[in-house]
């Protein structure tokens, strides 16, 4: 833990077509440690399947070092690279199975590439079915099971030859909201049973939010922004990360609404943490436009009156997120500051 595992350092990805050079990666650096949940977010075409598939080498940087647990993977061999690889697991949207194998023989597949017993195979594929909660669909086909389930038998495989770090790409878009949380529970799971390191490609927020200690945004194939997930839904410092922070305020800070809202603090709570769960609640920014408050012992007191958006339903929420922490809030219109 606390250990650089993944270091991309310099590295730019360009691909040759036919009508023009297209740049997928930028003069990308980044540094993922040991033990973390990492989401790299960005737009569709930002680079982030390429740079996903940069850090085992699928594809090769035309520019730049990918370091693996203090190993430089550009100068290796495709023998030494296949190696290395096994020590990263991968996952994907489509889930990738071999649709004429059971689920058992699918996690039996890259043990019997790395030359282990059948018998042995099998019997370690069935722990790892167990694992993720799937060891009664052992002999069901891909054909046979839902998307999560099949997930599940994915994550399997990607772990069986004890990786230090899955690299999962979109392993979540194809999936309802019900299956990704219970896909993102497991791995968060996993993450803390097995120390495994996590990289997350995703589009959404939602999934960082989730699961991922850090978050990288990534953006025209550029990093825009790296850091705490906690600090960047907090304190987004460029356009690129507000888009995703805030979808829907299209880079403008707060949208302009005569909407709103005075909060009375009678001491069950202080004010900042309230505000700044609010904020994180209903990924909206708000404006304060009067405070006269006062914190005495970590408690507040006093009223303040804060600017809503505009959005009815948004604002709405907003109203009763406050309520349900216990204090009072009454809209107050055309609020002269
Ligand atoms: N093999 C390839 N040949 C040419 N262009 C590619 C290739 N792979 C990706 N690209 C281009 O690189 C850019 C980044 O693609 P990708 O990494 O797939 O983005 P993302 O996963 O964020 O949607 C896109 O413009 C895409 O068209
Ligand atoms: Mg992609």
């Amino acid at each position: 833990m606390g250990q650089a595992l993944i270091e991309i350092r310099h590295l730019s990805k360009s691909f040759q077509t036919k009508e023009a050079e297209i740049t997928a990666l930028n003069d990308i650096d980044l540094t993922i440690e040991g033990g973390d949940i990492f989401g790299i977010i960005g737009m569709s075409g930002a680079g982030k399947s390429t740079l996903v598939r940069c850090m085992n080498m699928l594809e090769r940087p035309t520019q730049g070092t990918v370091l693996f647990d203090g190993k430089d993977l550009s100068g290796l061999g495709e023998q030494e690279l296949r190696k290395v690889r096994r020590s990263m697991g991968m996952i994907f949207q489509q889930f990738n199975l071999l649709l004429q194998r059971t689920a058992l023989e699918n996690v039996c597949f890259p043990l019997e590439i790395a030359g282990m017993r059948q018998s042995d195979a099998k019997k370690r594929a069935r722990e790892l079915l167990d694992l993720v909660g799937l060891s009664d669909r052992a002999e069901s086909y891909p054909t046979q099971l839902s998307g999560g389930q099949k997930q599940r038998v994915a994550i399997a495989r990607a772990l069986a030859t004890d990786p230090k770090a899955l690299l999962c790409d979109e392993a979540t878009s194809a999936l309802d909201p019900t299956t990704t949380q219970s896909i993102l529970s497991l791995l968060r799971d996993i993450n803390r049973r097995l120390g495994l390191t996590i990289v997350i490609i995703t589009h959404e927020m939602s999934v960082v939010e989730k699961i991922c200690n850090r978050v990288a945004i990534i953006d025209e194939s550029r990093i825009a922004e790296t850091g705490l997930v906690a600090d960047i839904f907090t304190k987004p410092r460029t356009a690129a990360a507000r888009k995703f922070v805030y979808p829907g305020a299209e880079g403008q800070a707060v949208s302009i609404s005569k909407r709103c809202m005075r909060i009375v603090f009678n001491g069950t709570s202080s004010c900042e943490p309230v505000l700044a769960e609010m904020i994180l609640a209903c990924k909206a920014p708000v404006n304060i436009l009067f405070a006269d408050t006062k914190n005495l012992d970590g408690k507040a007191f006093g009223q303040m009156v804060i600017q809503l958006p505009e959005e009815k339903d948004l604002a709405q929420k907003m109203f009763r997120f406050i309520r349900a922490k216990g204090l009072d809030a009454e809209e107050a219109d055309d609020y002269v500051g």
